[in-house]
């Protein structure tokens, strides 16, 4: 379990997930938090947003992970746990920038490490993903599937795994590492007042949004002849609320275990089709695309096993692919 008497520290934090995780914490009376984010891929704005819905006060540094001062947030104040989500997210960007990926994600997360082992803070909640597995293997995908990352930002993240198992199961077994791959997080805070930054995001939900708001044409629809009920990919999209719960959840598994991986999605998937037309049926606006060749790389299906999370947590209910549409509709006023 966490101590509510000690800070939690949230590492990207006015980030998309971590900042719907930072207001999941706060209404759960975990009320000692502090942020540390570099706001490369976030903004202010949103810690006024977070105190706007939450009416609580959390500590805030602008700081970059890999800046040696980090160690003094961890020798100030007596931090229990760290969920850290910083790091940078676009799969395109990471192929061309593979250095920058690198230093940012994987020397950021050793200097994180470091701080935290020095000043005997040892529980760690780690933000990866579904890129890790293979994805040539048949789905759904299981936490003990094949791990072969399609993609550079993915190698960064199956590295910061293999430094968390190494830290907790040779180096110290103080340390009580849980891994949370999340597949596809989509929706935006019931508030609408926290959103997906669609400049930067690469995902089907920035793509139709920048199409509503008139900055795109049209919607691009990458191949509709897979073997599919429709003809386009299935994905397993999960509402971002939901997946900020399950760190909340997973607090229950620190300490208890050493190391723990679990998928982070609904297990149901959807198609492009399907997302295309909960977007028309709640805007009752026209969405034109294009149909496009199948993109390289691309698989028709891929969703989660969601069995071992199921069986550790229990009664998981889901918001539904309606809610998920409807909250980033709400967030852009459309
Ligand atoms: N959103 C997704 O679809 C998705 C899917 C799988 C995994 N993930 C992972 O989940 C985590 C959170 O994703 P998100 O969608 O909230 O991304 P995000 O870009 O919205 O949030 C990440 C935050 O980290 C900050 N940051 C980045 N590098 C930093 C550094 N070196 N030091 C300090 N702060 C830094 C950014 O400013 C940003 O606020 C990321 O690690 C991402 O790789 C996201």
């Amino acid at each position: 379990m966490v101590n509510k008497q000690k800070y939690v520290v949230i590492t990207g934090g006015l980030g998309y997930i971590g900042s719907h995780t930072v207001i999941e914490l706060l209404e759960n009376n975990y009320n000692k938090i502090i942020i540390i984010d570099n706001l490369s891929n976030s903004s202010k704005k949103i810690l006024k947003s977070i105190k706007e819905i939450s009416k609580k006060e959390i500590v805030f540094f602008k700081k970059d992970l890999r800046d040696k001062s980090i160690f003094n947030i961890f020798k100030k104040y007596k931090i229990d746990c760290v969920i850290h989500f910083a790091g940078l997210k676009s799969i395109n960007e990471s192929e061309k920038k593979f250095k920058l990926y690198f230093n940012n994600n994987v020397m950021g997360s050793l200097n994180l490490f470091q701080a935290m082992d020095k000043y005997d803070c040892r529980k760690i909640i780690f933000s990866s993903s579904a890129n890790v597995y293979d994805q040539y293997t048949k789905a759904p995908f299981k936490e003990s599937n094949p791990i072969r990352p399609s993609s550079k930002y993915g190698l960064t993240k199956v590295m910061i795994e293999k430094f968390l198992r190494m830290y907790s199961e040779r180096y110290n077994k103080k340390w009580s590492v849980v891994i949370l791959r999340y597949f596809n997080p989509i929706g935006a805070h019931c508030s609408g007042l926290l959103k997906e930054n669609i400049n930067k995001a690469e995902n089907i939900i920035p793509k139709i949004t920048k199409v509503l708001i008139n900055k795109n044409k049209k919607f691009f629809i990458w191949g509709n002849n897979y073997e599919t009920k429709d003809g386009t990919c299935l994905r397993d999209y999960i509402h971002v609320s939901d997946v900020a719960k399950f760190h909340l959840k997973s607090f229950k598994i620190l300490k208890r275990k050493n190391f723990e991986i679990l998928n982070i999605g609904t297990g149901k998937p959807h198609s492009v089709i399907d997302i295309l037309k909960a977007f028309k049926k709640i805007t009752k606006k026209n969405i034109p695309i294009k149909i496009g060749k199948k993109r390289p790389g691309d698989v028709a299906i891929n969703y989660a096993d969601v069995n071992k999370s199921k069986k550790i947590f229990k009664n998981i209910k889901y918001r539904s692919l309606t809610t998920m549409i409807k909250d980033v509709t709400n967030a852009i006023n459309i």
